[in-house]
């Protein structure tokens, strides 16, 4: 079986960082925007390093400015995923990017999200879920506003709740009322740390906002003793090797520690993060993974089988993915 025809889950995927190029030029183009300088020669994302990525990740959604943009942006980013058989993904949704965390706003901006995604699993047979994610950047006071957006609209299709943006900035306590709320509105918590931060970063988020998941969280082998808690406390690793390389964390892809981490016991699970952004798919993370660490098919389908059962869906919901990742009789 080829690697792109294995079924796959996908838990860690911005869904503006998975807007096509051409999708994010012809919208630009169709409002009369100039948001040129955002591209190469070549079609693709043009920036400099992870900061200025930041920038350019928001010049470019600056485009998506109404509820239809993001049911177009849903369907255009699900068809990707489909194509590289991805059969459930957990994408991050943001309030802030999405009416402005205004929570009656927000509900419309879901609405389409949401009508895109039942497209998208009628005709693909692929199934989403939505995470909540505030924006480290923005601060703990949008953060909080965001927090309530998710908690209005938290059931079986809004699942979780995260946070991205720049990991230098702020403490992780300075955002523990948001995740509190959060996770008492039944939200899955996960939170981008350890992708730039050092293992104390990693720490930190542990301690302060209790995740079940943490998205990257690589730079915690650095420290022996936090690998061992995050294994035996089975927190997940959403790691995205072909980000991280891509953005220069790794020089080299035979540096990335995702091999070193499954060994030590730590539950990873593999995803694109931003798969334009940084000239990826899951189809060639598997091929990435083969070729520099040896995993074969029977390390996808149990990888896989790893990233369903910590998936924040619901549990039939689960049962059913789990069902599509065992091989055919
Ligand atoms: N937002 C989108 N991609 C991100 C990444 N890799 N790290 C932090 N925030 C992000
Ligand atoms: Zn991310």
């Amino acid at each position: 079986m080829s690697y792109r025809d294995l079924p796959k889950v996908e838990l860690h995927l911005h869904l503006e960082g998975g807007a096509p190029p051409s999708f994010i030029a012809g919208l630009a183009q169709e409002k009369n925007m100039d948001i040129s300088g955002i591209f190469t020669p070549d079609g693709g994302y043009a920036y400099r390093d992870f900061l200025h990525f930041l920038e350019v990740y928001e010049t470019a959604t600056s485009v998506l400015t109404t509820p239809e943009d993001y049911r177009r942006l849903t369907l255009a980013v699900l068809e990707q995923s489909a194509a590289n058989g991805v059969v459930y993904t957990e994408s991050f949704i943001s309030p802030d990017f999405c009416g402005g965390r205004d929570v009656a706003a927000w509900r419309d901006y879901l609405a389409a999200i949401r009508d895109a995604a039942d497209e998208a699993e009628r005709k693909m047979g692929i199934t989403m879920r939505g995470i909540v994610t505030c924006i480290r950047h923005f601060g703990p006071e949008r953060a909080r506003e965001t927090a309530i957006c998710a908690a209005e609209t938290a059931g079986d299709w809004l699942t979780g709740f995260g946070m991205a943006g720049d990991e230098a900035q702020g403490k992780p306590a300075d955002f523990a009322w948001a995740f509190d709320c959060a996770r008492e509105a039944g939200l899955g918590i996960t939170v981008h740390a350890g992708e730039w931060g050092g293992p104390e970063s990693v720490k930190d988020a542990i301690d302060a906002l209790n995740p079940a998941r943490i998205g990257h969280g690589v730079q915690a082998w650095h420290d022996p003793a936090l690998v061992e808690e995050i294994a035996r406390k089975g927190i997940v690793l959403e790691v995205c090797p072909g980000s991280n390389v891509f953005l220069g964390v790794y020089k080299h892809r035979h540096d990335h520690p995702i091999e070193k981490l499954r060994e030590s016991g730590v539950a990873v699970t593999v995803s694109t993060d931003d798969p334009p952004f940084f000239r990826t798919d899951m189809t060639s993370e598997y091929q990435m993974l083969n070729r520099v660490f040896g995993w074969d098919e029977d390390d996808f389908r149990a990888l896989a089988q790893e990233a369903a059962a910590a998936a924040f869906c619901d549990e039939p919901t689960r049962a059913r993915i789990r069902k599509l990742l065992e091989p055919a009789e």
